[in-house]
């Protein structure tokens, strides 16, 4: 019986010194100042792996349980969409018609070309990433400040126009109502796989 105590004391014992030690090292790590914070060289690829992977574990296990409405993809919400992505979002994440701004370049990680053909852009997933944003990147939470059924058009547009044109993309953007629907409208229907 008392060899056991002794044991677990021992034991015990050296958890809590080798969490010290850990904690020690943690912040003699931090203010020594030896990691490079700057974003004008990529990050060192296991830094990038395991932000990536805890995104995108964090994204699959929050995000879906948000319903899009029925409409989502109507010309109207695409439309809507394109307008807030073209003045909220082109600057990261590019658009069709113009080289990345000087703060799409500039930021590290380098934020994804959402509009490029290969994409998935899976509603419900990215719904829940333009709501609240990617913390330690500069993907802002967009929900503090728009109501969710913006936030639907934006996701609604990244999805049905991937691959977009220059042209088609001006003409959302810009166009107005009349000229827009008759040049823009074709059949969007949301494959079930993405629906969430
Ligand atoms: C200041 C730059 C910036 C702006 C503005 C910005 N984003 Fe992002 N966005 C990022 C970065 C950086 C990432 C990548 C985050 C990461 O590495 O996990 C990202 C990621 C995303 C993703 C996740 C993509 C994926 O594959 O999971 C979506 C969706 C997205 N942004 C949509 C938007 C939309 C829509 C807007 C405008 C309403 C917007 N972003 C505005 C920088 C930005």
């Amino acid at each position: 019986m008392m060899f056991f105590r002794t044991r677990i004391a021992t034991v015990f014992a050296t958890v809590v010194a080798l969490l010290v030690v850990l904690g020690a090292a943690g912040l003699a790590f931090m203010y020594s100042g030896v990691y490079d914070v700057s974003a004008s060289a990529r990050d060192n690829p296991i830094v990038a792996k395991l932000l990536h992977g805890t995104y995108e574990a964090s994204l699959h296990r929050h995000a879906g349980s948000d319903v899009a409405p029925g409409d989502l993809l109507s010309l109207e919400n695409i439309r809507s969409g394109a307008r807030m992505y073209d003045a909220s979002c082109a600057l990261c994440h590019g658009a069709p018609d113009r080289p990345l701004s000087a703060v799409g370049q500039g930021i590290q990680p380098a934020a994804p070309s959402l509009l490029s053909a290969s994409r998935r852009n899976k509603p419900a997933l990215m719904f829940w990433t333009i709501k609240h944003g990617v913390n330690m990147t500069a993907m802002p939470s967009f929900g503090k400040t728009q109501p969710d059924d913006a936030i639907w058009q934006v996701a609604a547009f990244i999805y049905a126009e991937r691959g977009i044109s220059k042209d088609k993309y001006a003409l959302l953007v810009h166009g107005n109502a009349q000229t827009g629907s008759a040049a823009v409208s074709s059949q969007r229907q949301m494959s079930a796989a993405d629906k969430n």
